[in-house]
């Protein structure tokens, strides 16, 4: 068998990010236009064959974590079919998923069955004239029956908050007492420019985002991070759950990065930022064999830039890609 996946700055890949999907239900400002989205046409998306082969060469390199992203991952037909062929091939697999919510309610049931290890679930505002701002979509009401079934169910919930410069105290606030009255991380995300996300850097903004959260949430206690994580995860006195932030443009995670990402075209990313650095596609309609995959895999990871977070700064413009097709 293959040897497990590493690079040369010694880092271990072990996390794989699954973007199925380019399409999204929602418009959320920051991610996409309002009209005119040109969409992928399905042929050039993976097929559920293809990235069920894919998903078995990765997890045979030693792939023990697969997140299924989009754009909005559920709103592609079939999506809890592909995740149960995972589970009854690979009980053991940490296989997680991230969504707006907006499915959610449907399809819980099937996502407990298959033992889902948690669910990100993203929800930028509890105001129902702000989401609708924000997304573009009124869907406030589904996204929260999914999130009070999720927690009738017991399955592990973090909260993905994107802060952008309008976000209010308030709406911070609102958002915090989810966490305080259940047990689950609600994460405060620093909004990255990407396209469609013309934002002043951090560094210029007048507050920060975790000086703001300090002085919201003055208690905050740092938590020893479990496993790798974007996020810095903290406990308040009196919370079922714990707060976080998710520092995407002002800190850096590359040095403990363990993450491989495959685009619903089928590129293979090294890095959020980079332009994908191996058609895995190609690959597999040129027919080529799982071992020959697996060692196009295992040299395109060895190669993986010790810091894609600073080559991004330092050339800007590779940043145009919208979340919506990386799959965050
Ligand atoms: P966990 O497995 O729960 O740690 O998930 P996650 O935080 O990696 O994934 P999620 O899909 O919930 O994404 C949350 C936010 O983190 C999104 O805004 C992502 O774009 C961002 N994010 C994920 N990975 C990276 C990364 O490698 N670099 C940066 N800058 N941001 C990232
Ligand atoms: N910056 C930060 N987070 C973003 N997301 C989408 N676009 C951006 C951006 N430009 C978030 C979504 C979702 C996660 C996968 O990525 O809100 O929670
Ligand atoms: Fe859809 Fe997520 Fe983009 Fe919003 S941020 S439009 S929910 S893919």
């Amino acid at each position: 068998s293959l040897p497990r996946l590493s690079d040369k700055h010694g880092r271990c890949v072990t996390y794989l990010r699954l973007s199925i999907t380019d399409r999204c239900n929602l418009r959320c400002r920051y991610c996409m236009p309002e009209n005119g989205v040109q969409f992928l046409p399905h042929a050039r998306i993976l097929s559920y064959e293809e990235l069920e082969r894919l998903s078995n060469i990765f997890i045979g390199l030693g792939i023990n974590k697969i997140r299924i992203t989009g754009g909005e991952p559920l709103v592609r037909r079939d999506c809890l079919e592909f995740m149960e062929k995972l589970r009854l091939q690979h009980p053991k697999l940490d296989l997680r998923i991230t969504t707006n919510g907006t499915e959610l309610v449907q399809h819980l049931p099937r996502l407990r069955k298959i033992n889902i290890g948690g669910i990100n679930l993203s929800l930028d505002s509890l105001d129902t004239h702000r989401f609708a701002h924000i997304t573009r979509r009124d869907k406030l009401a589904t996204v929260l029956s999914g999130f009070h079934m999720a927690m009738e169910l017991g399955i592990p919930l973090k909260l993905n908050t994107v802060v952008q410069q309008d976000t209010t105290d308030d709406e911070l606030v609102q958002m915090a007492s989810l966490a305080k009255d259940n047990p689950i991380t609600v994460r405060f995300i620093e909004l990255m420019p990407f396209t469609g996300a013309l934002v002043p850097s951090q560094s210029q903004q007048s507050e920060p985002l975790n000086l703001r959260l300090l002085r919201l949430f003055p208690g905050l206690t740092e938590m020893e991070a479990k496993d790798i994580s974007t996020a810095k995860i903290y406990t308040m006195n009196g919370y079922f759950g714990s707060l976080g932030i998710i520092e995407g443009e002002s800190r850096k995670f590359c040095g403990s990065c363990n993450k491989v990402r495959i685009t619903p075209t089928g590129l293979m990313k090294n890095c959020l930022y980079d332009d994908g650095i191996l058609n895995l596609r190609d690959l597999l309609r040129e027919g080529a064999d799982n071992i020959e995959i697996g060692k196009q895999i295992t040299a395109a990871v060895w190669n993986k830039q010790p810091d894609g977070h600073q080559a991004a700064i330092q050339r800007p413009g590779k940043c145009e890609n919208s979340m919506a097709t990386i799959g965050g």
